[in-house]
């Protein structure tokens, strides 16, 4: 096993400072129906960073741009404030509930639910609370109904409007599923899924009637953990993944286990149920994870695939769908947990990265070119009306991608508006950003009315 010092070169360093910038300079025109904010979280170490140290560890830090009547009032970055960074900053401490040995850490993900802006993280970290102009307010724990590790994935149901989540840290034996309520006032549901070791399980997917459980074997590692690894999760060998359907309204005896061939799955991308009782996913697959490389996925490139789950015969049929690699793959999240006909990710060569429409019903895949040296990170689907019903799929695609891009070039950044619906063609808008935003890992569209 080694490490890579990939993390800290090129558009993976951090950034030095934080920055408020007014009134955007843009191409194109930007539709005048958004109105929200483009957010997105992920590691800029605040100590420079150490070669050795784990991507998956740094300090968080989120980058935000406010778009309104077809303008792009601002653009700020704020770390998310947890003992490191107050440390490094002198500034107050984040208040807040803490579960374990977490410093406050919320360096993965962060979402907008129920008029909070929150910056995620799993293994333990508490969801941290943001002002809507991203600076750190405090650690949520749901009025006291999470007593434990959350997840940097929560999946919301389209017509309840509850967060489905799966949780793990170290001291589990057991992958703990919850639900909190659409009005984020309390978790609502808690079933621990006995496992008999420690995962790391980075996601959750739901069907109208089904969570989906993963457990891939990459597991806690207590000689790692003694060694001083900051993130001892290691690859097992010789161990089957399986995806567990535990039915939504049904405990830890209801699950019903897929075995699939030995991987790592960080992200699926949508998940429905099947009219013969089987539920189809499409994922984005690592032949492993932490084997080789153990401070960042580097274990080859990750592939879309086709799972189709067989809980009659606790069987898995897997499809590879693309020979390029993809990763960070998302919807239309109108259709979360029913069948959507179009799929997004993005692939990542070098310094450049395309991104990937895929018709999941013809297999057709379009390809957004961002042009040399420029690389997209995770793209947002964006509806043009949110409130369209959600069996009306015949205008699925009808809205806009929207991504931070990274110009290895000029060494900065732009968000890139496209239009779904002519996803190959040239952009709507490009916002151009005051410096560049560091390879991270997830966003959202907030609009202003969440
Ligand atoms: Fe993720």
């Amino acid at each position: 096993m080694t490490t890579s010092d990939t993390y800290l070169g090129g558009n993976y360093a951090p950034v030095p400072d934080e920055i408020t910038a007014q009134d955007l300079p843009v191409s194109g025109i930007i539709p005048a129906e958004l109105d929200g904010r483009l957010l997105r979280n992920g590691p800029n170490p605040i100590d420079g960073g150490d070669p050795k140290a784990h991507w998956f560890t740094g300090t968080g830090m989120v980058h935000g741009i406010r778009i309104r009547n077809g303008m792009a009032d601002w653009y700020r970055n704020r770390y998310v404030i947890s003992d490191r960074v107050s440390d490094a900053l002198g500034k107050p401490a984040t208040p807040g509930p803490r579960f374990g040995e977490s410093d406050g850490t919320a360096n993965t993900n962060v979402v907008g639910h129920a008029g909070m802006t929150l910056a995620i993280v799993e293994a333990g970290g508490q969801p941290v609370l943001l002002s809507n102009e991203l600076e750190t307010i405090e650690r949520v724990d749901f009025n006291g109904t999470l007593d434990g590790s959350f997840s940097a994935h929560p999946k919301v149901d389209p017509i309840t409007g509850e967060l489905h989540v799966a949780a793990y840290h170290w001291t589990w034996d057991f992958i703990r599923y919850l639900v909190v309520s659409a009005d984020g006032t309390e978790v609502t549901k808690k079933v621990d899924v006995p496992v008999g070791y420690s995962p790391m399980v980075h996601d959750i997917h739901i069907t109208e009637t089904a969570a989906l459980i993963l457990d891939f074997p990459c597991r806690f590692n207590l000689d790692a953990a003694i060694a001083g690894h900051q993130l001892p999760y290691l690859w097992v060998e010789d161990e089957p993944g399986r995806v567990g359907i535990l039915p939504l309204d049904g405990s830890a005896d209801d699950v019903r286990w897929c075995e699939v061939d030995p991987c790592y799955v960080f992200h699926p991308c949508n998940a429905f149920d099947l009219p013969d009782g089987k539920i189809q996913m499409e994922v984005a697959r690592h032949e492993a994870m932490f084997r080789t490389v153990t401070n960042g996925p580097s274990e080859g490139d990750p592939r879309f695939e086709r799972w189709t789950l067989d809980p009659a015969t606790g069987t898995t049929k897997e499809e590879r769908l693309d020979d390029r690699a993809h990763e960070f793959p998302r919807h239309d999240e109108r259709r979360l947990g029913r069948q959507a006909r179009f799929g997004y990710t993005v692939g990542f060569t070098g310094t450049e990265g395309p991104g990937y429409k895929h018709d999941l019903q013809t297999g057709a895949i379009e390809v957004h070119d961002f042009g040399t040296g420029r690389a997209t990170q995770e793209m947002v689907f964006v509806p043009r009306n949110p409130d369209a019903p959600i069996d009306d799929a015949t205008n699925e695609d009808d809205g806009w991608i929207m991504s931070y891009v990274h110009d290895a070039t000029t060494d900065t950044a732009d968000v890139v508006i496209l239009n779904a619906q002519n996803f190959s063609g040239e952009p709507v808008a490009v916002v151009h950003l005051p410096q560049r935003v560091p390879f991270g890992f997830h966003g959202n569209w907030v609009p202003t009315t969440s």
